[in-house]
């Protein structure tokens, strides 16, 4: 499985700069043929079909356990709550959602939409299960994992945890199912139905948040998830929050004047992010790797924000990049982007507070909010 892991990652990183060439294009194109309609729905299907395969990037990226979760405080009864909604929308009427919620649940230290998305799979697996109609039930409680559960689950730290579990009265797995369900593309659905990606996503996301996975399966019976996650200890503070729906749109129309120092090796990406700052007023300096970012910076470049890649040729990566201009320009604003952050993240996965980051691929509108988020973190400072 874990190389299975290592590749994934490393197909879905490629793939994250082609699908930022691909949904990005498509979006100027969109803008540029206001006039054709025809023409225009034309880029709109091909936008959406890269929306598509950066889908699965995603879910490829969270089995290998490289996506960039952005974890913060979470009451998980709250989460069930608006995500039953959701499910009960989702899920056919022949099936029956429960939930029973424990009062008084620890928080978790997690990322949102990744639990959300988590559970979502989970309840349409169980739907799948139960082509007659049946049951599914969602239960949250403490637990605390003791040495005795650690000596049959060598790989689970001892300590305080928050369950959050999904039983459904469908097929349950056979033992030979069961072996293999968390890898990648291993699905027993129809083509078409399944993509085998849905359990190895959950199993990616719960293992980078330090939590575990169980489940439990009897034919004809039914089936358990268990998701456990690590409960905050009181002296975790949960770091800022991210910006709330209406700032984040409002930072998608942003604009801006400064001039943007543009580091990037792939020349299809490059442009394509050129072409989006230059439409938002920005005016652009383009480097094609660290060592040439830095020539011009040493040069005597006026610059007022850098946007680099992280994994570049060269021998200077995004963050020695950062560092190196840094030293040349104190508290220079940075926006970071990358198909994939865990190997680059740091130890824990969280980035330093003043580096804002950015996930391939993106669109105009991202790379917008993104890079304004950058700029106006120092004048925040500043002031
Ligand atoms: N709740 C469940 N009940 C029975 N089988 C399940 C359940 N969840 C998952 N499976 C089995 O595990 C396989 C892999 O699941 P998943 O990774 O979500 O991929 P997919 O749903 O696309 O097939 C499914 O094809 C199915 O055989
Ligand atoms: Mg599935």
């Amino acid at each position: 499985m874990e190389a299975v892991g290592q590749l994934s990652g490393g197909i879905a990183h490629d793939f994250n700069n082609l699908l930022t060439v691909i949904i990005g294009n498509a979006e100027l194109l969109n803008e540029a043929l206001r006039a054709w309609p025809d023409l225009q729905k034309l880029a709109t299907t091909v936008r959406s079909a890269g929306e598509r395969g950066a889908e699965l990037t995603r879910r490829l990226l969270a089995f290998s356990r490289r996506q960039t979760l952005i974890p913060k405080e979470i009451d998980c009864n709250q989460l069930v709550d608006s995500m039953w909604q959701i499910v009960r929308r989702t899920i056919r009427e022949d099936i029956d959602i429960k939930k029973d919620l424990d009062a008084g649940l620890w928080r978790v230290y997690a990322d949102q939409p990744q639990l959300e998305s988590a559970l979502l799979n989970l309840s349409i697996n169980s739907q799948d299960a139960m082509p007659g109609g049946g049951s599914i039930n969602i239960t949250t409680s403490n637990m605390m994992l003791d040495e005795q559960y650690r000596d049959q689950n060598p790989e689970v730290p001892p300590g305080r945890y928050v369950m959050i579990s999904l039983t459904d009265t469908g097929e349950g797995m056979s033992a030979e199912v069961l072996q293999h369900v968390f890898e990648p593309f291993y699905t027993t659905k129809d083509v078409g139905k399944g993509t085998g990606l849905g359990l190895s996503m959950v199993y990616g996301f719960v293992k980078q948040s330090n939590g575990h996975l169980t489940i439990y399966s009897e034919p004809g019976l039914g089936t358990t998830v268990r998701i456990y996650l690590p409960a905050m200890t009181s002296s975790e503070s949960p770091q800022e929050d991210s910006p709330n729906a209406q700032a984040r749109e409002d930072y998608a129309r942003s604009t801006g004047a400064e001039n943007i120092l543009v580091v990037e090796d792939d020349m299809f990406v490059r442009t394509y992010a050129i072409t989006c700052l230059e439409t938002l007023g920005y005016r652009v300096i383009a480097a094609v790797d660290g060592r040439e970012a830095l020539a011009l910076l040493a040069g005597g470049i006026e610059i007022d924000g850098l946007f680099t890649d992280v994994v570049m040729p060269g021998g200077i990566n995004g963050w020695e990049l950062i560092d190196r201009a840094r030293r040349l320009r104190p508290g220079l604003p940075v926006l970071l982007c990358s198909g994939y952050a865990i190997e680059t993240l740091g130890a824990h996965g969280r980035l330093p507070d003043d580096v804002v980051f950015l996930n391939k691929p993106y669109t105009k509108a991202d790379l917008a909010g993104y890079l304004r988020r950058a700029l106006d973190r120092r004048i925040m400072k500043q002031y």
